[in-house]
């Protein structure tokens, strides 16, 4: 009887497969086991119901289409972070694209032009429906295959979970995590689980993809029992592998691709290690097992191929532009522009808005750059805040212009402590509205959002 039933559920599915409309991901409420398997399911939100959502694994060039289905009880819209597409595929609700309302469905489709790691997410009301599991990897293989034994994919997020009844805590606007660092989680997983662990064998390299799914969490992370090199940084290959000596950060939005060698032996456990106020966790834990054949260990790994088209020329002469950062708990922003009303901080904190961009809080009529493509454009970034923020750039990657002159690499999202100021430069891409806010997502929606034009 049961073969009975496992065909006849089968069925629809296999038919709507070999019809030829694009592939669905669909966003939906679902129960996954997050907490320990003593603790109750958690009810989420996932695309297809997963946690993380369905792995999207292309080939670079590849044409990706999927239409997307909303489940949700609530509008939403699926952004690529770190992916150069046609703007009106950016998925950003109220800029590039109306919000998909509950039952209706929006064909995403476009071309991957970057090998990398990428991931993508929902993109309105992010800080809720990101917290609340919206969130897959987008991976976009080189041509040919990289030098490593095997690849994992590690995904890194807290959640904000009640201790007994492990369900999320719903209070998605506390003024508290919006004027303070965000809203950071007190259960800490791995690929949507705690205990994530990955066997591997003396003298192994694998490749990590590292991504920072969380709202507002920067990981401190470090190597035990590996030799690690950075290969990429937000997707975008170094021109030479950095050798990982000592701890790492990695911001909301960010991405790193590490290739690493066991050096550990076999009985032992190699580990990625979070450092949570100077104490060191197991992010992932990596039992060693022997190798079959006498394992040696490689050479400083080959740069990973450069994508293309990705010169910052003409730094010098390039237009400046500038943006200042203000506001939070303990700042001093006195008053800034909402909606076009000038307003004291005062007045800001009692309409739940904290945080302003030269002097406005929240996206404005025009833009911080009016850019035409092809353009190099540099900004230079003030942090007059006590607090670190994300800066995330839609659409195009940029270098950091460094203290000797020199550029730094590839990125598309920069943590910027408070405090500091740090200046980019970009090539302006494809034409199109692109947003340019902090991934602290609390912030983005308490006002650090901007967006640049390109036409
Ligand atoms: Cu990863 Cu505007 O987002
Ligand atoms: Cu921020």
């Amino acid at each position: 009887m049961s073969a009975t039933l496992g065909l006849g559920a089968l069925l629809p599915g296999a038919i709507r497969a070999s019809t030829s409309g694009p592939q669905l991901l669909t966003a939906r409420v679902s129960d996954v086991q997050l907490a320990p398997p003593d603790y109750p399911k958690t009810q989420i939100w996932g695309y297809d119901g997963k946690m993380p959502g369905t792995l999207i694994r292309v080939k670079q060039g590849d044409r990706v289409e999927r239409r997307f289905v909303n489940d949700l009880p609530q509008a939403s819209s699926v952004h690529w972070h770190g992916l150069r597409i046609n703007n009106a595929m950016d998925g950003v609700a109220g800029l590039t694209q109306d919000a998909v309302q509950p039952g209706e469905t929006f064909d995403y489709d476009f071309t991957a032009q970057d090998a990398g790691t990428y991931w993508y997410h929902a993109h309105n009301r992010s800080m809720e429906q990101v917290a609340r599991g919206l969130y897959g990897a987008l991976i976009v293989e080189e041509p040919e295959p990289v030098d490593v034994d095997r690849e994992e994919l590690l995904i890194l997020d807290d959640w904000l979970l009640n201790p007994e009844t492990a369900q999320l805590d719903t209070e998605f606007e506390t003024p508290h995590d919006r004027s303070h660092a965000g809203r950071r989680g007190n259960y800490i997983a791995t690929n949507g689980s705690s205990g994530t662990e990955l066997p591997v064998k003396v003298s192994e390299r694998l490749r990590l993809r590292l991504i920072n799914a969380a709202n507002a969490r920067i990981f401190e992370l470090d190597l035990s029992g590996f030799d690690g090199w950075v290969m990429a940084y937000d997707g975008m290959p170094l021109d030479e592998p950095e050798k990982v000596e000592g701890s790492f950060l990695l911001a909301p939005g960010q991405r790193m691709d590490l290739f690493v060698d066991v050096t550990a032996v076999a009985g032992e456990v190699a580990h990625l290690v979070r450092i949570d106020d100077d104490e060191g966790f197991s992010q992932a834990a990596f039992p060693v097992a022997p190798a079959e054949n006498s394992a040696r260990m490689r050479e400083t790994p080959n740069p990973l191929p450069p994508n293309p088209n990705m010169s910052v020329p003409g730094v010098q002469t390039a237009r400046r532009f500038e943006l200042n950062m203000e506001g939070g708990a303990m700042g001093r922003l006195q008053s800034a522009s909402l909606n076009g009303k000038e307003m004291s901080f005062r007045e800001l904190v009692a309409a739940n808005q904290f945080w302003s961009f030269n002097g406005v809080v929240g996206m404005t009529d025009t833009p911080l750059a009016q850019l035409s493509s092809g353009e190099t454009a540099r900004v230079s970034i003030s942090n007059d805040t006590v607090f670190p923020h994300a800066m995330h750039l839609h659409g195009m990657h940029f270098r950091e212009i460094l203290d000797d002159g020199e550029l730094g690499p590839l990125r598309d999202t920069l943590l910027v402590f408070g405090g500091e100021t740090r200046e980019i430069a970009f090539v302006a891409g494809e034409p199109g509205k692109w947003i340019f806010h902090c991934h602290m997502l609390a912030h983005t929606s308490s006002g650090m959002a901007t967006w640049v034009n390109v036409t």
